[in-house]
């Protein structure tokens, strides 16, 4: 029995091309003859068939099972098996569940109950898998044997075939084949959902990914480890066409049970700046993938997720070079959706893809990205997820393209001025960081990753060596600046904003000061901190002039030189810019970038002495609140709902404050999270129907102080006044 199984479906899907391949799934599923192997009775039969799709390019496989895609990595195997398999060998991958059963006698009982613990823990297995099954024995004892009850058991489920480690004696036989297989006691093979492909003397057993739908365009494109050996990344090419989405490769969890690094396991979204290994780093530009090539090395900050256990599944959406632009100034992507509300918020700027997909996705733990100006502290507020800005030098920024973003801009009132279309925006160096759902699970990923190796040389700063206590030596005071607080939303959103304060002043032992930021700095005895145009044109210099020499000017000239000296297409939010520094250049020289290090550091020194300071008792001597966001109003991917009065703009510096409240940190290098506190209703006039909008805060304190912060924040967490934000339209 067992003949090699022919499936008239797969010649048939492999001819139709790969972009068009799942609309008709649930149809072929439907109508793909059932193997050979079946169980005679077919009231047995509950599994879903194995169907394949089609082959990547590079010989990887797509299949279902069901209504569910996968994407098998047999190109490069995770384990050969050597072994007379000859009874399976010469047919489709088979789709297959390894299981390690400790005991001396293997049971049907405990077979199942591996089996219920898989579908229960992990979203990629599935019964569908159990065309066959291998069995591990983990037990040290010699003379370990399966019963009659399993035999049983897998007659009942319609098994086809049962590889056994030849540690394992099979009393019995059922209406399956049953091969022994050689070396898995010295394997390092984890247990979970494969798909195997089958010779006569061997099996190899390809990882397993299940295919989401990116149904929010968030990513670029998903992708996923060849394994090679050297975490050389594939992309994976293909969409669901019925929606246009891109289709995400996420792998079993249970590879990752027996990891006990942090990150095992944990699936994570990247921002199109940083480099990936074997992938182009497009920094959301198509003109700069055509004049580069795939990245040889991980960016340290990706390579430290991935040594951390971390898997990235595909490149995210950013502005383009990372630029502040608005939804509407998008051309060359198609701008993210944001789950929130009515679907039709904003999902701000540069971070955008990474904001909306971990608002979006449970299947999707968490996505970095970097912030310069606000572009992932604002992104964590418009989808209601936590996110911050890190100390100034927190992370490396090798691999990571140069590029500072302006912020989101007010509604467009900008003035085209030489240097850039958002003349008054601030733009430093960017920041890595990391959105998260959970404040336990984004306080892990943050310290793991943030380790001091990569803390950024003082010379690239230009400001005093990182120190990062991690205690809980926590603020005294709770700093209320009153030129940007209340909340814009006074009636809904500004008493959530007070019962938090309440709470946190409670918990701590903390009291409140009002006061007004912009007098307070102005008043500074200081030539450079009671200047904001100082600092502002320094921090300007520091950001554009790394931007200018190592993204805008490469591309130019090789665009030029290929293309008989045509300028590169590129969105508006940069070009006016790059244009007129290719005209002049003046204010940009090395020596004005050393000056403006210099300028800026005089300004973080001021901060740090008269604002935000340590004490004998607390690394920052106060958390001062801010709003990056609405303030608990609707913002709009459609320029003009943003004009109505229960509606806003992002990026709105109120009156009388010298800059929006995003452009602290990035001048005076401090840590500035973005945390969800709530949510509040708004009448719709793209649903015509009740939405909520989140409502978050920002939590600021001196630099260095990061970690006593996360420790703030899961104490908080621990007295229920912070909380896991839920996916899709309410984060509440
Ligand atoms: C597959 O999808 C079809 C169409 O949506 C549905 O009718 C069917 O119940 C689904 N099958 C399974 C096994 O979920
Ligand atoms: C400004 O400085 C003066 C003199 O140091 C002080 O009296 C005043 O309170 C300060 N004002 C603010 C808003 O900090
Ligand atoms: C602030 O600095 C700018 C130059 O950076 C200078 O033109 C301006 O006069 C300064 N303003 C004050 C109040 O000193
Ligand atoms: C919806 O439109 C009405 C009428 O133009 C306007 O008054 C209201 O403020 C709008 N609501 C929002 C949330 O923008
Ligand atoms: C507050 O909301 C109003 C109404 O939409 C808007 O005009 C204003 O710019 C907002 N202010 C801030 C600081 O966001
Ligand atoms: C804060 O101070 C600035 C500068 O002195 C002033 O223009 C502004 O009106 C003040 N804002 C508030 C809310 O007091």
């Amino acid at each position: 029995m067992a003949a090699p199984r022919t499936s008239p479906a797969r010649s048939s899907v492999s001819r139709s091309i790969l972009t068009a391949f799942v609309a008709s799934l649930s149809l072929l599923a439907a109508t793909a003859p059932g193997s050979d192997a079946v169980p005679t009775d077919p009231a047995l039969k509950k599994r879903a068939d194995y169907v394949h799709i089609q082959d990547t390019p590079s010989g990887d496989a797509l299949f279902s099972l069901g209504n569910t895609t996968y994407l098998a990595n047999v190109q490069n195997p995770k384990a050969v098996l050597g072994g007379d398999c000859s009874a399976a060998a010469g047919g489709d991958l088979v789709p297959l569940a390894m299981v390690v059963i400790d005991d001396t006698t293997v049971t049907a009982d405990a077979i199942q109950s591996v089996l219920a613990s898989y579908a229960e823990g992990d979203d990629v297995y599935s019964d569908d898998f159990l065309a066959a099954l291998l069995v591990k024995s983990g037990s040290a004892d010699s003379g370990v044997s399966m019963d009659g009850s399993a035999v049983d058991f897998f007659d009942s489920i319609g098994l086809e075939y049962l590889f056994l480690d030849t540690a394992i004696s099979c009393e019995g036989s059922g209406s399956f084949d049953t091969m022994y297989v050689d070396g898995l006691a010295d394997s390092t093979l984890p247990p979970g959902p494969y798909a195997a492909i089958v010779s006569d003397e061997s099996m190899a057993l390809g990882m397993v990914y299940r295919l989401y739908e990116d149904t929010y365009n968030t990513f670029l494109y998903g992708a996923y480890d060849s394994n090679d050996g050297e975490t050389t990344y594939m992309s994976l090419g293909a969409f669901y066409p019925k929606y246009w989405d891109p289709l995400i490769p996420v792998p079993s969890r249970i590879y990752y049970w027996d990891d006990d690094r942090p990150l095992a396991g944990q699936r994570v979204g990247i921002k199109d700046l940083y480099d990936i290994k074997g992938l182009i780093t497009s920094g959301g530009s198509q003109a700069w993938a055509h004049i580069v090539d795939p990245a040889e090395d991980h960016a340290p900050s990706v390579q430290q997720i991935i040594d951390l256990g971390g898997v990235p599944v595909g490149k995210q959406k950013l502005a383009q070079f990372a630029s502040g632009a608005n939804p509407w100034d998008w051309y060359d992507e198609h701008y993210p959706f944001n789950p929130r509300g009515d679907g039709w918020l904003t999902c701000s700027a540069s971070s955008s893809g990474g904001g909306c997909s971990i608002a979006a996705y449970d299947w999707l733990d968490y996505a970095i990205g970097s912030d310069t100006g606000s572009s992932m502290r604002r992104p964590a507020a418009v989808s209601g997820t936590y996110g911050q800005r890190p100390s100034q030098g927190m992370m490396s920024l090798e691999g990571v393209m140069p590029l500072g973003a302006a912020t989101d801009t007010a509604g467009g009132k900008h003035s085209p001025s030489k240097l850039s279309i958002y003349p008054w925006q601030l733009l430093t160096n960017p920041e890595s960081t990391v959105f998260s759902r959970d404040p336990y699970k984004w306080i892990k990923f943050s310290k793991n990753w943030y380790a001091p190796e990569l803390h950024q040389s003082t010379e690239i700063t230009g400001l005093p060596p990182l120190v990062v206590p991690d205690t809980d030596a926590f603020p005294k005071r709770i700093l209320y600046p009153t030129d940007y607080l209340p909340l814009n939303n006074t009636r809904d959103a500004e008493p959530i904003l007070q019962a938090f304060i309440d709470s946190m002043a409670a918990i701590f032992d903390m009291t409140v000061t009002e006061f007004n930021f912009t007098a307070f700095v102005g008043n500074a005895s200081d030539p450079v901190a009671s200047n904001f145009t100082t600092m502002r044109e320094a921090t300007g210099v520091i950001n554009r002039r790394t931007q200018w020499e190592e993204v805008a000017k490469p591309l130019i000239e090789e665009w030029g030189a290929r293309y008989d000296g045509r300028f590169p297409p590129i969105d508006p939010a940069r070009r006016p810019g790059w244009v007129a520094l290719l005209e002049d250049e003046t204010g940009y020289s090395a020596a004005d970038y050393a000056d403006a290090l210099v300028t800026k550091a005089q300004a973080v020194d001021w901060y740090e002495t008269n604002l935000q300071f340590s004490t004998a008792e607390s690394c920052s001597e106060s958390v001062m609140l801010c709003d990056i966001g609405t303030g608990g109003l609707p913002s709009f991917r459609e320029r003009e709902l943003n004009e109505s009065p229960d509606a806003s703009y992002l990026a709105v510096t109120p009156e009388g404050a010298a800059v929006t409240c995003a452009s602290i940190c990035p001048i005076f290098g401090c840590a500035d999270f973005t945390i969800p506190i709530g949510q509040v209703p708004y009448q719709s006039n793209v649903t015509f129907h009740e939405e909520m909008v989140p409502v978050t805060v920002n939590l600021i304190v001196k630099r260095g102080c990061d970690f006593v912060l996360y420790n703030m924040i899961e104490r908080l967490a621990d007295e229920g006044v912070l909380k896991t934000v839920m996916t899709g339209r309410e984060a509440f």
